[in-house]
């Protein structure tokens, strides 16, 4: 799994991505807009072909950077994108100075909590009724860059 800072062009795959993967997907423009703010980091995982299979997305404020979203095609799950996307934004904090990664997900989501605590994530918090379609809580989960 070869994983790339995602360009322009991926934006339509991504949004495809967004649509596969939530039930409240960022639109295109959505993602445009945040691909074009440059506190915003974006990484394209592909798979041997080069066909791009997921993406994720970061925030970055001062030292401390917040996952937006990180999501892989439904066909292409559990050949390693996912963990690829993380150690990625893992490797972007660490070279550039981001001392922590914070993210929420739902409490139900078993699949991407294992893969956020496989890299080092704890929950540090809780936020009631974050989600909707369904509404659900959402676990803030966190971890410092070394
Ligand atoms: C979460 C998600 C990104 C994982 O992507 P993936 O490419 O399947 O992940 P990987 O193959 O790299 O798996 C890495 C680790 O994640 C965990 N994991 C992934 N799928 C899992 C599953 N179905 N059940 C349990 N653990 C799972 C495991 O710890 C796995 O490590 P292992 O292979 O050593 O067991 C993917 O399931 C997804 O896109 N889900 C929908 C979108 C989403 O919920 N994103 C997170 C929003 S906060």
């Amino acid at each position: 799994m070869n994983v790339r800072r995602m360009t322009e062009e991926d934006i339509v795959t991504a949004a495809s991505l967004e649509k596969a993967c939530f039930s409240r997907p960022w639109s295109e423009n959505t993602l445009r807009e945040s691909f074009l703010d440059p506190h915003y980091v974006f990484f394209a995982a592909e798979d041997e072909d080069g066909t791009m299979v997921g993406y994720t997305g970061m925030i970055v404020v001062l030292d401390e950077a917040d996952v937006a979203n990180v999501a892989v095609f439904p066909e292409c799950r559990r050949k390693g994108a996912g963990n690829a996307l993380v150690l990625a934004m893992l490797a972007y904090a660490r070279e550039n100075s981001i001392t922590r990664l914070v993210l929420e997900v739902r409490v139900s989501n078993a699949p991407a909590i294992a893969l956020y605590e496989k890299h080092g994530f704890t929950k540090i918090g809780l936020r009631k009724g974050y989600y909707e379609d369904p509404t659900e809580d959402a676990g803030i989960y966190g971890v410092e860059v070394c």
